[in-house]
């Protein structure tokens, strides 16, 4: 049955070809001082580097800018944005580049007002008060940062992977052309990514019609484009519907009426990046599997019917095979999709053993917005172990 919800979505989103023009438009009225935030250079490679200072410097801009934001990013770039944001008097942010660099400039933002060490915003989330607007534009389909108000950040000392919250971007630019040279692995990653945003939301307890649709769609989408961008990274429709799809994973929208989520593979997998270095949507690729088989094993009654109706609707199995053969039959084709994808890895790959699961699993029920015992199959201490294991 539907549930109660609330939908929260200022960003306004700019989606198309060459709509990067239209920054200058966009950053009116918010002050000439910006923070231009940027990674390890594919901007440069790209040539969106050049176009955006151009439209800052026409727009009469002064610009101060932090570039090598990491993938996860780190605390260290936040407090380096921080500062360069009190000692300038920086009035806005424009970020360029994957989700990290977004997510960094998010914690930037609220670390802007902040008088103490940014990392506190990040475990006390209610310190956070007014922060910097923010532009940006994404130039790789995964984390729906563009569209949502997380930005998640490691601290590589305390191996801990959390997220200041609340932050929207003004506004967010998506021209799937800026999506072409993404490589392949960061392309699977990334479809990776949404899809798990979406499973975390759409196999829960209750659902509703409305949101079954969205996140069915969702699915869909990126499980046909997805491959297809990968194949030919310049064909402009591919890259253009995962791109679109990429916005709605986080933004609440796919959760609308549906029990709340804890988000339990996101959950664990930023344990599992917190102390390894291992992309996130490779890590949940690997861990979405062992999730869904924990849950249906856990729970069947509940989990079943669900994931059932995930391999009816979204894969196209046959309804007359029966509910308890398509959920089994729905995670393999999961666990081939990912493969097929290129994502063939274990965690064991990474240099992953069992040394701190238990260390994760303590951290995660302490640590994570979400409480594990909401799960579709409630999850403590030993289920979030197994599941750790079963990836290895
Ligand atoms: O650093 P540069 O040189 O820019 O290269 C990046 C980076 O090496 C490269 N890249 C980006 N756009 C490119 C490109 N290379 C060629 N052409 C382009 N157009 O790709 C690499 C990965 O970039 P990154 O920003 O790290 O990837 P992604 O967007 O997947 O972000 C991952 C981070 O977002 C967090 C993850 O945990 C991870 O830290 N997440 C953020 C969320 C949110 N804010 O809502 C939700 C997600 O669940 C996720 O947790
Ligand atoms: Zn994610």
């Amino acid at each position: 049955m539907i549930q109660s919800y609330d939908l929260y979505l200022p960003t306004h989103l700019v989606f198309g070809k060459g709509r990067v023009s239209e920054l200058g438009n966009l950053i009116k009225g918010y002050g000439k001082k910006v923070l231009l935030t940027y990674g390890g250079g594919s901007v440069k490679r790209i040539g969106l580097y050049d176009t955006v200072k151009k439209i800052l410097t026409d727009a009469g801009c002064e610009i101060f800018e932090l570039s090598g934001i990491a993938p996860n990013p780190k605390i260290e770039s936040v407090r380096a944005g921080v500062e360069i944001c009190k000692k300038e008097g920086i009035e806005f942010i424009v970020s360029i580049g994957g989700g990290s660099t977004l997510d960094c400039s998010k914690a930037i933002s609220c670390g802007a007002f902040y008088d103490g060490d940014p990392w506190d915003l990040v475990i006390h989330n209610d310190r956070i008060g007014r922060h910097l607007p923010i532009f940006d534009v994404i130039t790789l389909a995964a984390t729906g940062s563009e569209y949502d108000g997380g930005g998640v950040i490691t601290n590589e000392e305390t191996k801990e992977k959390l997220s200041v919250g609340g932050c929207y971007p003004v506004a967010s630019i998506l021209d799937p052309e800026y999506t072409f040279t993404v490589p392949a692995n960061q392309t699977a990653a990334g479809i990776s990514d949404i899809l798990s945003h979406t499973f975390e939301q759409y196999i829960v307890a209750e659902g509703s019609m409305i949101s079954d649709g969205f996140c069915e769609s969702m699915l869909k989408t990126v499980m046909h484009f997805g491959p297809i961008a990968l194949k030919d990274p310049t064909n402009f429709e591919a890259r253009g519907e995962v791109l679109a799809a990429s916005s709605f994973g986080c933004c609440g929208l796919l959760g609308l009426g549906r029990t709340p989520s804890p988000w339990p593979c996101h959950g664990i997998e930023h344990e599992v990046s917190a102390w390894y270095d291992i992309t996130h949507g490779v890590g949940l690729a690997i861990i979405t599997p062992h999730w869904m088989a924990y849950s249906l094993k856990a729970n069947p009654s509940v989990v079943a019917p669900r994931l059932a109706q995930y391999g009816v609707n979204v894969l196209g199995l046959n309804p007359a095979d029966g509910v308890e053969a398509n959920a089994k039959k729905a995670i393999e084709k999961t666990a081939e999709f990912f493969r097929s994808i290129g994502i063939t890895q274990t965690l064991k790959d990474f240099g992953i053993d069992d040394t701190h699961f238990d260390e994760m699993a303590d951290h995660v029920a302490k640590a994570w917005f979400g409480d594990f015992s909401t799960a579709i199959a409630p999850l403590d201490h030993a289920a979030v172990v197994e599941i750790l294991k079963a990836s290895l």
